[in-house]
């Protein structure tokens, strides 16, 4: 069989890997992997080539994608999937391995959707890769164990600075419909507060809950040096935050204390590059081996989930291949996705509470 293997939307540390699986696999099964050129776009526009071991030596170690990536809102238009399965049949591929987020995972089902495909006869799979971890139904997706110990690392240094200067930090990161990587790396960095939109909260209560951590610090420590991490979906712009959470303390200490000084940093972009971490590698590498075996296997419009090995009820299926991995249906995965994302699953609303849990153990 040809296999053809693209990444698509965000890229994300750990994209190689599974490229560098998919390859290798393919090649010790005795098929042909074949490499699509910056996701979607290039798939429409014909960028296929075959991928040799030599493509992938390097691949392990490097962050990014060696594919390239691209964001393709055409996609949407079902005369540009006819289009792209039109490429893919000419190229004689029987299996297409999507690796990529929500949206790319979106463009896998419609791409195999029989109603629209026909008797098409692609099998598709998807491995799911965001460093934001916003797809359901896989309690990792590759690229964000990397984007947590980047952040973490990134406080540390943060905390440092702030430490010597005695200042309060307001700390961005990525994440835009979804405040995980805000939430864990604030634990693991151990930060001293955390601001994220599941829990809903309007500007004032977010405003009042960064000054009530670093009055409680102060009462404690005698210090101000407090790291608050806040996750990009937040709408308040990090600079509004900072002029608002300075009226803020300014007003609550009526003016005798000293100035409480606030600083903002931004990690942005930073926390989707830079070398996979080992987890990262290996999570890559299992999910594009179960890939390729489950194509080979015939399965079709499955996501290779990563689940610890227990009963995982009644969804998908577990894969004879690895007990960690998992075979769900693509459309299972992007409706438990759509009630992650509005807050109305179960998981949804433990993330939007467990911090007020926990409020009280950050504010000692
Ligand atoms: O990869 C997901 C993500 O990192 C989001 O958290 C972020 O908002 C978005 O990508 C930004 O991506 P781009 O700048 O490529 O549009």
């Amino acid at each position: 069989m040809r296999i053809a293997v693209l990444t698509s939307g965000g890229d994300a540390p750990g994209m190689n890997a599974a490229i560098r699986a998919v390859t290798v696999v393919a090649l010790a099964l005795g098929h042909e992997p074949v490499g699509v050129q910056h996701g979607y776009r290039g798939l429409i526009d014909g960028e296929l080539a075959p991928l040799a071991l030599d493509d992938v030596a390097d691949a392990l170690r490097r962050g990014g994608t060696l594919l390239q990536s691209a964001r393709c809102l055409e996609f949407h238009e079902p005369e540009v999937r006819d289009r792209a399965r039109t490429v893919l049949t000419e190229h004689d591929i029987g299996g297409l391995i999507v690796i990529g987020g929500n949206g790319s995972l979106t463009g896998a089902l419609h791409l195999s959707d029989p109603a629209e495909a026909g008797g098409w006869p692609v099998k598709v799979m998807g491995i799911p890769a965001s460093i934001d971890n916003d797809i359901a139904l896989t309690s990792l997706s590759i690229g964000v164990d990397t984007a947590m110990n980047t952040i973490v690392e990134a406080c540390d240094k943060i905390a440092d600075t702030a430490s010597a200067h005695d200042r309060v930090f307001l700390v961005e990161v990525m994440g835009r419909d979804c405040g995980y990587l805000a939430m864990t790396s604030a634990i693991a960095s151990g930060a001293d507060m955390v601001l994220f939109p599941e829990a809903d909260r309007s500007e004032a209560q977010l405003v009042g809950a960064v000054a009530d951590s670093v009055l409680a610090v102060r009462k404690r420590s005698g210090s101000q040096k407090v790291i608050a991490i806040k996750a990009e979906g937040i709408e308040t712009t990090p600079d509004r935050l900072k002029e608002l959470v300075d009226a803020e303390l300014s007003e609550r200490s009526g003016g005798t204390a000293a100035p409480i000084e606030t600083r903002v940093t931004v990690l942005g972009h930073v926390v989707r590059g830079g070398r996979p971490s080992a987890f990262d590698r290996l999570l890559g590498s299992r999910m594009g081996n179960v890939a390729v075996r489950a194509l080979v296997d015939g399965e079709h419009r499955q996501m290779v989930a990563w689940l610890p090995p227990v009963d995982a009820g009644d969804f998908g299926e577990r894969s004879v291949h690895d007990p960690y991995c998992h075979l769900m249906p693509i459309d299972v995965v992007l409706e438990a996705t759509r009630q992650l994302l509005d807050g109305q699953s179960p998981l949804a609303r433990w993330r939007s509470t467990i911090f007020d849990d926990l409020q009280d153990v950050f504010l000692l």
